[in-house]
């Protein structure tokens, strides 16, 4: 067997390694990695956020190791060896470009560079959601409006990225067609044949050592700014619980938190007390007065968070309910309704039940548990 530094001079037929140890391991724990951010992101939903956050951080480190690895690894794993210009990448399309490359062809090489700038926008757009929209994580200062920018170009990207790697599968099948190799199992063994009319490769030496303290020296300061970041308050300090409020609204259900309504759907369910979602909870004037007040000085506008800003939207004709709106079916259409109305939940209104967070406003995704059946 020949050595990738000597590709040049590999007498045809015999076999040659192409892929080193490194791009291997990339390439599949970026197959990994990738598909578990997809599984959780698309599938599984908000429970799995920790996980999804996870494997797309993984992703991202992944990447930026890669791009280390392409200018500090053997010939093939080096962009000089498959970013080519514009004029050849067209020229292999169209079927100009005869030779083979043992390393990624033009086309190849393009795809490779659009995936890992993907992810990276990926992970990103992801970290902005993460910190403008939940208030988590590094960039916690940003303001809600790009953090919600943020989550829906991840979206995009997201759907962006699997018809990327769809496109990228489907011409890896049609080029071991072609060339008759199979470059899936090349991508775990390796190793390639030489043939007559490859194209000759630029050959590079690979510095481990070097590339190693590089991507030491990275992580080491990614680590420290993210320190520096994630210290700040984490949430604007939840209002304390009005005492009159607590005695009054919270003998049938929880507290729903005064930031998860507008205040016209506070008027809406203050001055229609006697006939509470059909219960009478009617209070003397004065004591009505005095918690509708204390509601709309904490109502929606009043709050940072995302169900402040989900379920506030202007309704045509306020109803003060929350269960009801577009936006909260929005975000549990992924359960089924007799998920709510067995024991201990027994109602969608019992937030608290799978959100241990549910009296502070903040509903996060971390704080998702569903409450387990109850045995009679
Ligand atoms: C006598 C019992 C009772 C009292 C007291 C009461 N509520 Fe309710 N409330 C209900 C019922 C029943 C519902 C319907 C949802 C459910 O099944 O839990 C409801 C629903 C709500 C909802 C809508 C939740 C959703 O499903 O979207 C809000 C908001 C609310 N109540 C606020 C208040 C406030 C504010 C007070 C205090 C002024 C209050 N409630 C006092 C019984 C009560
Ligand atoms: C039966 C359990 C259950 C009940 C009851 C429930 N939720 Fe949820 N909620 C969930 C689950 C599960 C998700 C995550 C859905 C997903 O994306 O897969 C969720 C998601 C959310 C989110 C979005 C979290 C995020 O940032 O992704 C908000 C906000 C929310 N719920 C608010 C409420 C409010 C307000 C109530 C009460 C009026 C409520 N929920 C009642 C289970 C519940």
């Amino acid at each position: 067997m020949t050595d990738a530094t000597s590709t040049r001079f590999a007498p045809s037929g015999e076999p040659v390694r192409v892929w080193d140890i490194w791009v291997r391991l990339f390439h599949w724990s970026l197959v990994a990695s990738i598909s578990t951010a997809a599984v959780t992101g698309f599938i599984l939903g908000a429970q799995y956020i920790a996980l999804h956050i996870a494997s797309g951080l993984i992703a991202m480190a992944l990447v930026a190791a890669r791009i280390v690895w392409g200018f500090l690894g053997p010939t093939h794993a080096r962009f000089r060896d498959f970013l080519r210009k514009p004029a050849e990448i067209l020229s292999h399309l169209t079927g100009g470009d005869t030779g083979r490359h043992l390393g990624h062809n033009p086309a190849g090489g393009l795809m490779m560079l659009g995936l890992m700038a993907v992810v990276g926008l990926l992970a990103h757009t992801g970290l902005a959601g993460l910190g403008g929209a939940m208030k988590t994580g590094p960039f916690l200062s940003l303001p809600y409006a790009i953090g919600e920018a943020g989550l829906e170009l991840h979206e995009v990207l997201a759907l962006l990225l699997l018809v990327m790697i769809l496109a990228h599968v489907v011409a890896a099948i049609l080029e071991s067609r072609r060339s008759h190799e199979n470059l899936a199992r090349s991508m775990v063994t390796g190793i390639k044949e030489s043939r007559p009319g490859d194209h000759p490769s630029h050959l590079a030496r690979a510095y481990p050592r070097l590339a190693l303290l590089v991507i030491a020296i990275l992580a080491g300061a990614i680590a420290v700014s993210l320190r520096q970041n994630t210290h700040a308050p984490a949430f604007a300090p939840v209002v304390e619980l009005d005492e009159i409020f607590a005695e009054e609204c919270t003998a049938c259900h929880l507290a729903y938190h005064p930031s998860l309504l507008s205040a016209v759907e506070w008027r809406e369910i203050m001055g229609g007390l006697d006939e509470h979602f059909g219960e009478d909870a009617s209070l003397d004037s004065e004591t009505n007065a005095r918690i509708t007040e204390w509601l709309i000085s904490h109502d929606a506008s009043t709050a940072q968070t995302r169900p402040a800003h989900q379920f506030a939207g202007a309704r045509e004709d306020p109803t003060g309910s929350i269960t009801e709106t577009r936006a909260w079916a929005d975000l549990h259409e992924s359960l089924s309704e007799r998920t709510f109305f067995r024991a201990p939940i027994y109602s969608k209104s019992n937030c608290s039940a799978c959100h241990a967070d549910a009296e502070t406003g903040w509903f996060s995704p971390f704080q998702i548990r569903i409450s387990k059946e109850t045995p009679r």
